[in-house]
């Protein structure tokens, strides 16, 4: 049987990637997509993520707004590698419907409360959303699952030589979900950066002449150049979201290390995600971090769910 799964996301190129995967794993069931803010804020996050479903032909999943942190205000960095749109700038019709009334915080309480063991949350964004969700219900940290993509454990940050985006943009947010929820697993930069995409697989998907493919390669060339600015020794975009999404249809694409999570607050290093020292000798881990990743393999399952995917769009 699917597991069923909330994407959160902040779309976001790699975001709109996950949100494709999503689609594409028939080890998953999307029941719901909720947004952040990060790439962009969240009424963009919104209108990007119903206009990629619809774009799928996937209008049956619901769309659900997330808080938003006060004064947030997007990145130059961050606007850089996603475009002002946050979608590379590739031009997508918004979609006919709107986003549910049900705020996202209560989306993902009522659905942890209804699903139980059945549902895992993918935060692909900052953890504002799942902190919100903690904080309202007392029962959600003992029972959510969730896989988040954010942190760096072995590696520098991506934002400051500490701190990665997403757990930057509301480190207390993270160290509350870190803390508290009984079942984490950190997909971070430790593992995304090795998984990387380059304009020979975009081509691919250009030459499929689909509103899918065309939308994909020009989403994912805007990235590549990005990345080839920002960090040109990596030879390639980094798919953080959808390793995300990938490792939660199948564990077994990485290696992890269990361990208690928390995250810096104060000082220089706010925002680095490392072991709690408080929880160091507690025999039970709520956290396992991924540290190692079959590249080679994941590489394959992305392009050929995506390309599946975008092949079944119309033909432009
Ligand atoms: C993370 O930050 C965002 O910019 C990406 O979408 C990804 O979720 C990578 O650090
Ligand atoms: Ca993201």
């Amino acid at each position: 049987m699917a597991r069923k799964l909330i994407l959160d996301v902040d779309t976001g190129i790699d975001d709109a990637l996950a949100i494709a995967y999503a689609l594409a794993s028939p080890e998953l069931e999307l029941i719901g997509v909720t947004c952040t803010y990060g790439n962009v804020d969240v009424a963009q996050a919104v209108r990007n993520s119903l206009a990629i479903l619809e774009l799928f032909g996937r209008t049956d999943v619901p769309v659900y707004a997330g808080p938003q942190r006060e004064g947030f205000e997007v990145m130059d960095i961050s606007q850089f590698i996603h475009g002002v749109n946050g979608i590379g700038e590739a031009e997508l019709y918004d979609a006919a419907r709107a986003p549910e009334r049900l705020s996202a915080v209560d989306f993902m309480v009522q659905s942890v409360h209804r699903f139980g063991d059945d549902l895992v949350i993918v935060p692909v964004g900052p953890l504002t959303t799942v902190a919100a969700a903690v904080e309202k219900d007392e029962h959600f940290a003992a029972r959510a699952h969730i896989v988040c993509m954010g942190g760096a454990l072995t590696v520098p940050g991506n934002v400051t030589p500490c701190a990665e985006a997403n757990i930057n943009q509301d480190p207390e947010a993270a160290d509350l979900v870190f803390r508290q929820c009984a079942d984490v697993t950190m997909v971070g930069l430790d593992v995304t950066l090795q998984t990387l995409l380059t304009t020979v697989e975009t081509k691919q998907w250009r030459a499929l002449k689909t509103a899918g493919g065309d939308f994909l390669a020009d989403a994912t060339d805007y990235y590549i150049k990005a990345y080839e600015t920002t960090s040109p020794h990596l030879g390639g975009c980094g798919l953080h979201d959808p390793l995300a999404v990938a490792v939660t249809a199948d564990p077994s694409l990485v290696e992890t290390l269990p361990i208690n999570l928390k995250v810096d607050t104060e000082g220089a290093s706010r925002g680095r995600t490392i072991g709690d020292e408080t929880r160091l000798n507690d025999p039970a881990k709520s956290a396992r971090v991924a540290v190692g990743v079959d590249v080679a393999r994941f590489l394959q399952e992305f392009m050929r769910r995506l390309t599946g995917l975008a092949s079944e769009t119309p033909v432009v």
